[in-house]
């Protein structure tokens, strides 16, 4: 059959937020991982979706690796930001790597699609994802196409919707 659009995506967000559950969770059911530890600096994975075959960059979010998110931006072509909804605590630090991102050069000047998942919704101190796109001010980024969808990575659910947006806006 034909080859799929091979797309390069990064894949960021605090520690603990679900980046590599999220990305397990979308491979094909035999190739996923039946348990996940914190990732090391990062790890490169993949899987696809109807149109397209992603390459995933899926980086810590420790803060002692978080420096180097930044030296995969000029390669990626979409952004996955992963948040912990259950982590009011820490929304304000998320808040801040994602400013921290939009305002770097290789990021700022690029309609780069950004999908993010508002995760762990199946926790009972989880706020909702309008709430999470308050606090975050998601209202502010004005020149990328943005989405955010609510999901619990353990069940999967909300994951398909949020690739589905994402291969739409990469096309
Ligand atoms: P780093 O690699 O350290 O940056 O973390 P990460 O963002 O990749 O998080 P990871 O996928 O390792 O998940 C962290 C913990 O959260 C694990 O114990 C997961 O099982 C759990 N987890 C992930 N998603 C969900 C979810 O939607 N709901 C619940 N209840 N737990 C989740
Ligand atoms: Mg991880």
């Amino acid at each position: 059959g034909l080859k799929k659009k091979e797309v390069h995506v990064l894949c960021l967000g605090l520690d603990n937020s679900g980046k590599t559950t999220i990305i397990n969770k979308l491979k094909p059911s035999n190739a996923q991982s039946q348990n996940i530890l914190p990732t090391i600096g990062f790890s490169i994975e993949k899987f696809k979706s109807s149109s397209l075959s992603f390459t995933v960059f899926d980086m810590s979010g420790q803060g002692r690796y978080r420096n180097l998110w930044e030296h995969y931006y000029k390669e990626g072509q979409a952004i996955i930001f992963v948040v912990d909804s259950s982590d009011r605590l820490r929304m304000v630090v998320a808040k801040e790597e994602l400013d921290t991102l939009l305002n770097h050069p290789d990021i700022k000047h690029r309609r780069i699609p950004i999908l993010f998942f508002a995760n762990k919704m199946d926790l009972r101190d989880a706020v909702t994802s309008v709430k999470v796109s308050q606090l975050l001010c998601l209202e502010n980024i004005k020149d990328k196409p943005w989405h955010i969808c609510a999901s619990d990575a353990i069940k999967g659910e909300g994951l398909q919707e949020g690739v589905d947006w994402l291969q739409e806006k990469i096309i």
